[in-house]
């Protein structure tokens, strides 16, 4: 939620923070601003709507400045419009700031400084912060690092900010709890935002902020880390591993149809060194020292969100039916608030395209709190979730950048089968046979997804057909539930289509009074122990005139004569299939969303990381 940027070094601040923005769009696009540091004091540009329409704002030259911060958004206090955009200056305009959160105790930090006489033009908790620090910096006699440590000492709530200061040329002051901040360290400049995609081409040399903590970025004076409880920390600097090629479009028109692509490569990468199946071994570097207490452990929970959440689902058939440790899956926005019971004794894993959902995050602090072990399952490397884990690992599929998470998905399915995988034969819960069957297949499933993307064609077609319906079923069983729930959100999300998924046997019991001629129903019909059943639930649309799309093995000769449509995949064993059954819904989804001239990468209302409850 929101993207923040910052630069402070020898180049033109304004063309770095405006690209930097245009990468960091994915998370919020409701406005977008600047604000340059020069000799004319503190300018700021912004405006409601895209980075695009902000540039509007600059006629010939663009503003001349060596220090800048910059600011994509996506709302939580105040509708979007230019007032409410970032950056906000302070009453006096001697500092502005931008802010990546929520401070929740706004009213009364507000109803505090109107008493002193502030006035505030917008409506967000971002304008109270600003005219805090400034309070503290005219009434204390501090600096600006020191009045930003101390204001954020009086804030409940989630910051990642950038402070600066009208004459002061060679500093930006940065803060962050709960969302995202990295500092990226070149030579003689510093960059800061919300992830390194701004700065990749300049600087591989990185710096994460903890929690809590407010860091002073000087040319003259170096990098500078308190906590706000004033302790002063040393800067861990990380290198990263992360490329320019990885975070743009490579041909593709959109993000989402790249990384749908992308695939095959992000399920190898993420089997790549786990899964030796010439040793017919699964080796999950991490897991080694928590082994024992997976094994031990009474149960395990799963906690996450949207299509993360899906994920979990089909883990719990993975693990359960392979390892046989019960397994529960929460969302994590009702398990942190539901006084959960939670034991010592149990494994909570939190999955995370993001690593950063506060949701998830506090669930975990909570599970954390109360002696579980906590396992994390990230995309992006040294996000918060992956920090607050005891132990964890990483999906490896890539910056995701659409918002409708594609690759995230099948990368994190790909993880929970090793570890279902991995534990079943640690507790000798799996036959060795079914084993070695097992991960023979898992190591050709990059081929299998390949293979499976060929229908692209056909979704497409399909989507041409289907794109103007104003609602849509999506039914599966076992362990294409949670895919039909996935395609369902898939569809939903981008082409604002009303779409529901439920287990296909649900169907009587309520969903099916929808069924008419102008409901198509997309159904997972591979060969599984349910397909009979599958078949029968078929026939009952069709015997209501509903629309069959139906997703079948290939060489199906059943659904393919009464379905209205079919999708043919290869055939894989059921437990590996939501890795193939997923990729046609997804390619559905893109093409109606395209046809219907949706904004595929970036579509209303969401943003990509959502750390705001
Ligand atoms: C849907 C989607 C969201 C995310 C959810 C959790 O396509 O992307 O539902 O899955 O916001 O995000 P992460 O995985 O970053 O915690």
């Amino acid at each position: 939620m929101c993207g923040i940027v910052g630069y402070l070094g020898d180049k033109q601040a304004y063309p770095i923070l405006l690209r930097g923005l245009k990468r960091l769009e994915y998370r919020g696009y409701d406005s977008a601003g600047i604000a340059v540091l020069n000799g004319d004091g503190i300018e700021i540009f912004k405006k409601q709507g895209k980075v695009v329409q902000m540039e509007t704002l600059i006629s010939d030259e663009s503003p001349k400045a060596k220090l800048g911060i910059g600011h994509t958004r996506w709302a939580t206090h105040g509708v979007p419009n230019d007032v409410n955009s970032h950056p906000h200056y302070s009453q006096s305009k001697r500092i502005a700031i931008i802010h990546n959160g929520i401070i929740e105790n706004y009213t009364s930090i507000k109803e505090g400084l109107l008493k002193r006489g502030y006035t505030f033009h917008s409506d967000t908790d971002t304008e109270v912060l600003v005219n805090l620090i400034e309070d503290v910096l005219i009434n204390e006699k501090v600096d600006l690092a020191e009045a930003v440590r101390i204001a954020l000492n009086q804030v409940v709530g989630a910051y990642a900010i950038a402070v600066i200061e009208e004459g002061n040329y060679d500093q930006i002051v940065v803060a962050k709890k709960g969302s995202p901040l990295v500092i990226g360290l070149g030579e003689n400049e510093y960059y800061i935002a919300s992830d390194a995609t701004p700065f990749i081409e300049y600087t591989k040399q990185v710096v994460y902020l903890d929690e809590e903590e407010v860091a002073v970025l000087s040319l003259k004076n170096g990098l500078e880390i308190r906590t706000i409880a004033n302790q002063l920390k040393t800067a861990y600097v990380q290198e990263l591993a992360l490329e320019l090629e990885s975070i743009e479009k490579g041909g593709y028109d959109h993000f989402m149809l790249k990384e749908i692509n992308e695939q095959p490569k992000s399920i190898y990468d993420t089997l790549r060194g786990r899964l030796l199946v010439d040793k017919g071994t699964i080796s999950i570097g991490s897991f080694v020292e928590y082994e024992q207490k997976f094994l031990n452990a009474d149960r395990i929970i799963i906690v996450a969100c949207g299509t993360s959440w899906h994920a979990g689902l089909v883990a719990e058939y993975l693990i359960e039916d392979l390892a046989r440790i019960p397994v529960e899956v929460e969302y994590a926005s009702e398990f942190r608030y539901r006084n959960p019971i939670i034991t010592e004794r149990d494994i909570v894993i939190a999955v995370s395209q993001s690593g950063e959902t506060a949701d998830t995050l506090s669930a975990i602090q909570l599970a954390k709190s109360k002696g579980a072990t906590i396992f994390g399952i990230c995309n992006v490397v040294g996000s918060s979730i992956a920090r607050e884990a005891h132990v964890g690992t990483y999906t490896h599929a890539g910056p995701e950048i659409g918002v409708a998470s594609t690759k995230a998905f099948t990368a994190q399915v790909t993880v929970f089968t090793l570890i279902a995988l991995g534990l079943a034969r640690k507790k000798g819960t799996i036959s060795e046979q079914l084993f070695r069957k097992l991960i023979v297949e898992l190591d050709s499933m990059p081929d299998k997804v390949a293979q499976t993307l060929k229908v692209d064609a056909q979704s497409k077609y399909i989507a041409s057909i289907y794109k103007d319906v104003p609602n849509c079923l999506f039914l599966g069983r076992g362990i294409n539930f949670p895919v039909a729930l996935e395609g369902a959100l898939k569809l939903k999300e981008i082409s604002y289509i009303h779409a529901e998924g439920y287990p296909a046997a649900e169907m009587k019991h309520g969903p099916i009074a929808l069924i008419d001629e102008d409901m198509p129903t997309v159904v997972v019909a591979i060969k599984t122990e349910q397909y009979e059943k599958v078949v029968s639930n078929i026939q009952e649309i069709k015997a209501r005139e509903g629309k069959i799309i139906a997703i079948v093995n290939e060489g199906d000769s059943v659904v393919s004569k009464i379905a209205d449509h079919v999708i043919e995949i290869p055939e894989v064993d059921e437990r590996l299939s939501p890795l193939l059954t997923t990729i046609p819904l997804q390619l559905i989804s893109y093409h109606i969303a395209v046809m219907r001239g949706c904004h595929v990468d970036q579509p209303r209302n969401l943003a990509k990381s959502v750390t705001v409850e």
